[in-house]
């Protein structure tokens, strides 16, 4: 008799070791593992030390002789209009093409590749052919100006960055080679080579010496085979910067062996996804989402996956539900954002379409509301599974693991922790565990974290300890700076983050990197951005700006709000756009000088700002209510 999920949870925890050693089996070792679990320097986890494998390897070769012909990439856009499948053997033969592309610009083991693509097959090639070579990537969202991308060039130091002319949104098209020279202009580090896509979209100033085109340099390389570079399961294969407390972005670790062992077993025991079976992630490969269930997981279990580019709603909102219905799409995981997009049209562009195939929609990324859980239950007449975790962690803390035990949905949960996550609600001033039902706690994880999960921050291990461990009083415990509380039969609920981070439309935002971006700018002196509720995207950002000089007027207002705005877009990306910058003389702080953002935050949501004794000057508050 399989065993009750309660069961499984608890044997990847008390067994921890047999029960890791177990799902390693789910993957091809060149050298097998000497150890599962070396916990000796908590509150870094080394996983499966003195494995050898290769996560190229196995997303691709070892599929090789059973399902070469078999669909594995399947690349639609509709900015363009094009759409093209790659069997498992065109997907090898274009990996190993771009692995000697890279090869021949100096790429070897640990160096880093920044990736800076829009949503097309290439950028798949280039992260597989990354992790072939033993090479470290680092994706940068395609959807980040500038500044964003300056930071992370200097932060990850690459060697090589691959981009290409333009990424597309709405018929809209954006240029990427102009973001990239500028941001290369901004930053200290000087990679030795750039690899442009050119896909006919814009123009490119190439810069002689330096920059390389991708069509020229694969002409070369037809028959290229690289053969995969065995590296050790604690080598890291990516990095991927993700936004906290601070200005400065952190660059999530992630390793080899145990990242590939997590979603092998992921794939069954979570989603009971098959080979042959098709995934349908729409996230972008520029988050950990994308990375996880749009490449890595649905190839290493020898599935197909979609990569589509365009919007949920055009030509109309009907474009996803033909693609299910076109390539039998069996799992598709989306955003709650993208569903409440959805529900702004008819209901019928989704039921139309013969949807036989697909068995659930799993949704992540933000908070599951219940009207729109409801509405998209009903819209396709399929299991809607909600699903809790992280960029750190890589793969599900909290949902249904339905391969294990059919478990029943509970509308607002995610679900129980999933195996391997010993995961704790604990009292955020005493340190102490909130071991009752309905008890209001910071959800944390107990080390060491499952195998997948981040190993460290990159280049800042200590940064790694502080932020994440060391944040409950009294004890060493990962930290996922939620709120949560849990229901007596073990179902959490997430309740928002406990820091300043915010998610804005299933994007994750550091408020302090908008406000830093803002204080650049030469009128104003001050600024705080808050998240605030927003019926469409979950969040918004919104800033409240003090001007060095006197503003007068309403046009003046909103001329500097727009300019404002534009240096958000210029820096950051639109993602980071605040709806709004209200204009204010003072802004809300406590007598030492802290800054009152929930206050501020609990204003512009009509809600009661609570307990004010602690603030040097109420008129303050008065001053943005009348303002919003
Ligand atoms: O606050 C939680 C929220 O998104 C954060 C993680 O965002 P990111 O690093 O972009 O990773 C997304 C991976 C799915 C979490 O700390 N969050 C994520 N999923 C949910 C969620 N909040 C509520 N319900 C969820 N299902």
């Amino acid at each position: 008799m399989p065993p009750s999920f309660n069961d499984f949870h608890c044997r990847s925890i008390e067994e921890r070791d047999a029960f890791w050693a177990e799902q390693a089996g789910r993957i091809d070792w060149h050298v097998p593992p000497r150890q599962i679990c070396d916990y000796s320097n908590p509150p870094f986890a080394r996983w499966f030390v003195g494995g050898q494998t290769n996560l190229c390897h196995n997303a691709l070769d070892r599929h090789l002789a059973e399902h070469g012909e078999q669909n594995a990439l399947i690349a639609i856009s509709t900015e363009t209009n094009s759409e093209k499948v790659y069997s498992y053997r065109e997907l090898h033969a274009e990996v190993q093409r771009m692995a000697a592309v890279m090869q021949s610009l100096g790429v070897e083991k640990g160096d880093r590749v920044q990736i800076y693509m829009p949503m097309i097959a290439e950028a798949v090639f280039a992260m597989l052919a990354c992790v072939r070579l033993g090479a470290i990537h680092s994706v940068v969202f395609g959807g980040f100006a500038s500044g964003s991308l300056a930071s992370r060039i200097d932060d990850a130091e690459p060697k090589l960055i691959v981009s290409a002319d333009a990424g597309s949104r709405g018929g809209r098209v954006v240029a990427y080679k102009p973001l990239l020279d500028e941001a290369l202009r901004l930053c200290k580090h000087r990679p030795a080579a750039v690899l442009m896509v050119d896909r006919g979209l814009a123009p490119m100033e190439m810069q002689q010496g330096r920059d390389h085109g991708w069509a020229e340099r694969r002409a070369a390389f037809l028959d290229a085979q690289v053969a995969c570079t065995w590296v050790e399961a604690t080598d890291p294969s990516y990095t991927l910067y993700t936004s906290g407390t601070t200005g400065k972005p952190k660059g999530v670790q992630r390793d080899t062996g145990g990242y590939t062992v997590a979603l092998a077993a992921s794939m069954p025991l979570i989603f009971g996804g098959e080979p042959g079976q098709t995934f349908f992630c729409t996230s972008d490969i520029g988050w950990v989402v994308g990375h996880s269930y749009i490449i890595y997981a649905p190839l290493i279990a020898g599935m197909a996956t979609v990569l589509y580019e365009g919007l949920p709603v055009r030509p109309d909102a009907g474009i996803w539900w033909s693609i299910v219905e076109k390539y039998k799409v069996t799992h598709m995981f989306s955003a709650p954002t993208a569903i409440r997009v959805l529900k702004k049209h008819d209901a019928d562009y989704l039921s139309r379409h013969d949807l036989s195939s697909l068995k659930a929609l799993w949704l992540a990324g933000e908070p599951l509301d219940e009207p729109t859980a409801q509405w998209i239950s009903k819209a396709i007449n399929k299991p809607i599974i909600d699903n809790y975790w992280q960029t750190e962690t890589g793969w599900p803390i909290m949902t249904l693991c339905n391969g294990v035990q059919p478990q029943a949905t509970r509308f607002g949960s995610p679900g129980k922790a999933v195996y391997g996550y010993n995961v704790k609600l604990i009292d955020e001033s005493t340190g102490e565990e909130l071991t009752g039902a309905g008890q209001k706690g910071v959800l944390a994880i107990d080390g060491p974290l499952p195998p997948g999960c981040m190993q460290t921050v990159w280049r800042d291990d200590q940064r790694f300890v502080n932020t994440y461990w060391k944040s409950i009083p009294g004890r060493m415990i990962y930290s996922t700076f939620d709120w949560g509380v849990r229901d007596e039969d073990g179902y959490y609920f997430i309740l928002g983050r406990t820091d300043d981070v915010i998610n804005v439309a299933g994007h994750r935002l550091g408020t302090r990197e908008i406000e830093e971006c803002i204080c650049a700018h030469a009128r104003v002196a001050e600024v705080a951005v808050v998240g605030v509720a927003d019926a469409l995207k979950g969040q918004a950002a919104l800033a409240f700006a003090v001007t060095r000089d006197a503003l007068e007027g309403e046009q003046a207002r909103k001329a500097l709000e727009a300019d404002v705005m534009k240096l958000v877009d210029a820096r950051l990306g639109a993602v980071a756009r605040p709806s709004r910058v209200i204009f204010v003389s003072a802004l809300p702080k406590t007598r030492s000088g802290k800054l009152l953002r929930r206050a501020m935050q609990a204003v512009a949501e009509g809600r009661d700002p609570g307990d004010l004794s602690t603030m040097e000057d109420p008129a303050v508050l008065a001053q943005i209510q009348a303002r919003l």
